[in-house]
């Protein structure tokens, strides 16, 4: 097999999406056919990362979006994650091997999926698309489906109070103000302003905000500074949707492989739509921050967003009529629209690789 097989499998498979397109892998060729994907997580300075487990799923991602780019060229692609390896350093062992196997039907979807964070046209899911994306998704998980009026409203009312925790955490800042690209349309490493969903005024605003937290801080607590990107952000979009779509795991994840397969599940799922042409936008802060209560951790030394995360893990919980002790995989809105604008790409191929 040569070598360019391999890199532009890599080529491919690095169009997965991560949290933030954050990208947390590197690429070792070990042989013609073998090489160790070198994974990394953000936890220590991301606030959404919790425990690693949102660059895990991308992991799972990565390793899906391979696989399916393998069946272009007649290969199978086998992975192991390499015993031993640390979670904060997963290192995953991927051999190709010669298979009759033919395209799968969603890698031609592979750089064309993207995240949607606009608003989309209400039209229902018919339920031929509804099976089929619930039969993208194997292994045990499940998906729920919130999708008339009331629905997106409990959803949008969820999303709403959930912002009001993401905007004014002082330890989620840094994460918002260094994951943007400003000014931009495209984005290598980071998620470029016009893809972030809001409007050009509003994002001017922003930019300027958001330089120095003691503005973010002004803004809340005397102008209102949550409301526009609240409306905006979450509010509008969680309306202006198909429905919202809710993947829960067969069982509580308990290692890192586990978040892994979720990750391999959601790229299948989001592929699945993306065919069906159809776009997502992953609602993952409500979702993170129920991760937080319902483990017992703190996420921010201002105690009353503990409470306020607290009650809107029991909102959730409700909304989708599950117990505390039964997890969350993924979260994200569908629907149609026109395909986003602005949209984050990746780094170069060839930067992501080591040794
Ligand atoms: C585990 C995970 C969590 C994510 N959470 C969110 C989210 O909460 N909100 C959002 O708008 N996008 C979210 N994303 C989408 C990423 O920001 C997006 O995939 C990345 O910026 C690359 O952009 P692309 O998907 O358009 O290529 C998430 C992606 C992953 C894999």
């Amino acid at each position: 097999m040569p070598r360019e097989t391999l890199e532009k499998i890599l080529a491919l498979a690095r169009w997965a999406p991560s949290g933030d397109n954050t990208q947390p892998w590197q690429f070792e060729i070990v042989s013609d056919s073998q090489v160790a994907i070198h994974g990394f997580d953000t936890r220590r300075y991301v606030l959404y990362d919790f425990d690693g487990h949102a660059s895990h799923m991308a992991h799972g991602a990565l390793l899906e979006t391979l696989q399916l780019a393998a069946t272009r060229f007649g290969l199978r692609a086998d992975w192991t994650l390499r015993p031993g390896s640390a979670d904060e350093e997963p290192v995953y062992d991927v051999t190709l091997i010669p298979a009759d196997i033919a395209e799968d039907p969603l890698v031609r979807h592979i750089e064309s999926r993207s995240v949607q964070r606009r608003p989309m046209r209400t039209t229902a899911l018919s339920q031929t698309q509804k099976d089929a994306l619930a039969a993208a998704v194997g292994g045990g998980y499940t998906l729920q489906f919130f999708e008339s009026f009331q629905d997106r409203l409990a959803v949008a009312r969820l999303l709403w109070q959930n912002a009001g925790i993401r905007l004014t955490c002082p330890e989620a800042y840094p994460v918002h103000r260094d994951i943007i690209e400003w000014n931009a349309r495209y984005s290598e490493d980071r998620i470029p302003d016009q893809a972030v969903g809001v409007d050009p005024a509003t994002a001017k605003l922003m930019h300027w905000v958001m330089q120095r937290w003691e503005r973010v801080e002004f803004f809340n607590r005397y102008l209102g500074g949550t409301i526009v990107p609240r409306v905006q952000l979450d509010f509008v979009p969680a309306l202006a949707c198909a429905a919202h779509v809710l993947m829960r795991p067969p069982a509580p994840p308990r290692s890192l492989i586990d978040h892994v397969h979720a990750g391999m599940e959601v790229q299948r799922l989001w592929l699945t739509a993306t065919a069906l042409g159809l776009h997502v936008q992953p609602e993952m802060t409500p979702v993170i921050f129920r991760w937080y209560t319902r483990s017992g951790r703190s996420f921010s030394a201002l105690p009353e967003l503990a409470v306020q995360a607290d009650r809107l893990a029991r909102i959730f919980e409700e909304i989708a009529g599950a117990t505390p002790h039964e997890s969350f995989s993924f979260f994200c809105r569908t629907g149609y629209s026109m395909p986003p604008k602005a949209r984050s790409v990746r780094r170069p191929a060839d930067s992501l690789y080591v040794g």
